[in-house]
């Protein structure tokens, strides 16, 4: 099972929320990529601090793409299941607004149906090149690159950019640099964390 965890790197989620959330709020459509998700924890901690900022309403505009290499998070991800050990980094009034306990199957929790919406799986290998749309307001990709060879690494955020819309961002995780080839193409919005804007 790959590493993953709810809230992980809470700081940067923070910098998202304060940084691109109010930008997105003006949006129609407001579509998200989550490259490498894993099982889900990622996306749905994504989903969760957007949504305790923005609102209900424009909440129902969000779509996270999340997608991994590995198809058998699917059903994880949809089915929204976590046990105990999982949920145990989750604030508790956070815990309380967005998960439920699993009638039947003690220890286990199931996120709410507004959240569940809003993350969509899909099988998508990074090193194919091809992005499964464009568009997006903000693109997440944090603890995968790292395995890539440089080269693939450039190819692969050279794809983010062309798969933002102009003015979106792109984030990855705290030791993963900008590569030169391409940093004149992004402003960084803060100093700490790997937050870029697409110029
Ligand atoms: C360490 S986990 C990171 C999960 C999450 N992004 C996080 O930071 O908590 C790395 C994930 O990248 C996925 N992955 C590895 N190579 C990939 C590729 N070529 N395309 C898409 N996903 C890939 C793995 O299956 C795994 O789920």
């Amino acid at each position: 099972m790959a590493f993953t965890f709810f809230f992980r790197d809470k700081q940067t989620l923070d910098l998202i929320q304060e940084h691109v959330v109010p930008i997105m709020k003006s949006r129609r459509f407001i579509r998200i990529w989550d490259a490498g998700c894993a099982y889900g924890p990622e996306p749905y901690s994504l989903a969760i601090l957007i949504r305790e900022k923005m609102g209900q309403f424009l909440f129902r505009n969000v779509n996270i793409l999340a997608s991994d290499l590995n198809n058998n998070f699917g059903k994880i991800i949809s089915d929204g299941i976590y046990n105990k050990e999982e949920i145990g980094r989750i604030p508790e009034n956070i815990l309380n607004i967005y998960f439920s306990p699993v009638q039947h199957k003690p220890n286990y929790f199931v996120i709410s149906d507004e959240m569940r919406k809003s993350v969509e799986f899909f099988n998508h290998d990074l090193i194919s090149f091809k992005p499964p749309r464009t568009g997006f307001c903000l693109i997440i990709c944090k603890n995968v690159l790292l395995h890539f060879k440089p080269e693939d690494q450039v190819k692969v955020i050279q794809m983010f950019y062309d798969s933002l819309e102009q003015g979106g961002y792109f984030v990855s995780e705290q030791t993963q640099k900008m590569p030169d080839e391409l940093s004149s193409k992004f402003e960084r919005v803060v100093s700490n964390a790997q937050l870029f804007k697409k110029i």
